[in-house]
């Protein structure tokens, strides 16, 4: 049994003030994680520490950079955020390690993603929890871009062969019009109504393009907030569910 988790930005770091982490909610985080005794690989988000450098260099998913600089700034932000999640997850308990994206993917000149699974696989193999995060990558044609945790939950599920796929965000779930959590999803029409149409194109973020990426998995996905992390590592279906 293979899990995948996202802890969203929001989650861990408080997203009004720059470089600060939610240092509350990421021990909530890490000890739930350590309830997990199967194989179980943790992606976090940007919040308050990616995403400022990337704004301020212009930097995106598609807007790339060749400013070496500017991938310092970004991916040295991220990997203190990594450190402080990796450090949560161990003093709770987790035999967590860190993997830099920066260092393990890339996309190339039609931007599909490459990243190196088969490391994550023994990683789990000899019992590690492989910590990643949202980072800058090398992007072929476009010097570096951005790479969201979503995109890395959407590669690693199917690569790895993931039994369940969890989205720990700042909402309870997806929202209908009278912004009641529903309960199930298993087509992007049900929902394109109150997500904003089909054809959304945030990748970074944005309800619309979560779910229709989270459709596209072979295992079901769940979208929580803080409150459904138990019942999710459980086994449990908190939130929405989609598949
Ligand atoms: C963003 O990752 C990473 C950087 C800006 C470098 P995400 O897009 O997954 O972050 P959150 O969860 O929305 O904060």
């Amino acid at each position: 049994m293979t899990t995948v988790l996202k802890l969203g930005g929001s989650v861990v770091t408080d997203k009004d003030e720059p470089e600060t982490v939610d240092e509350r909610n990421l021990s909530r985080a890490a000890e739930a994680i350590a309830a997990v005794d199967e194989d179980i690989v943790v992606i976090h988000g940007g919040g308050s520490f990616g995403h400022h450098h990337a704004a301020e260099h212009g930097v995106s998913t598609t807007d790339g950079t060749h400013d070496s600089g500017a991938i310092r700034a970004i991916h040295g932000a991220m990997k203190d955020l990594n450190e402080a999640v990796v450090g949560a997850l161990a003093e709770a308990g987790v035999s967590a390690v860190p993997v830099h994206p920066f260092s393990a993917a890339h996309r190339d000149s039609k931007s599909d993603l490459s990243v190196s699974t088969d490391r994550l696989a023994t990683m789990l193999g000899e019992g590690f929890v492989p910590v990643l995060h949202g980072d800058v990558v090398v992007h072929e044609n476009l010097g570096a871009t951005i790479l969201s945790g979503d995109e890395i939950v959407v590669a690693l599920a199917d690569a790895l062969d993931a039994d369940r796929v969890g989205v720990c965000s700042a909402v309870p779930g997806v929202y209908d019009a009278e912004k009641t959590v529903i309960d199930r999803i298993d087509s992007f029409d049900d929902v394109a109504d109150v997500l904003g149409g089909s054809d959304a194109t945030d990748v970074t973020g944005g309800m619309a393009a979560k779910v229709r990426e989270l459709l596209g998995l072979d295992a079901p996905a769940y979208i929580f907030d803080i409150d459904g992390l138990d019942e999710f590592i459980a086994g449990e279906n908190p939130g929405t569910r989609i598949d």
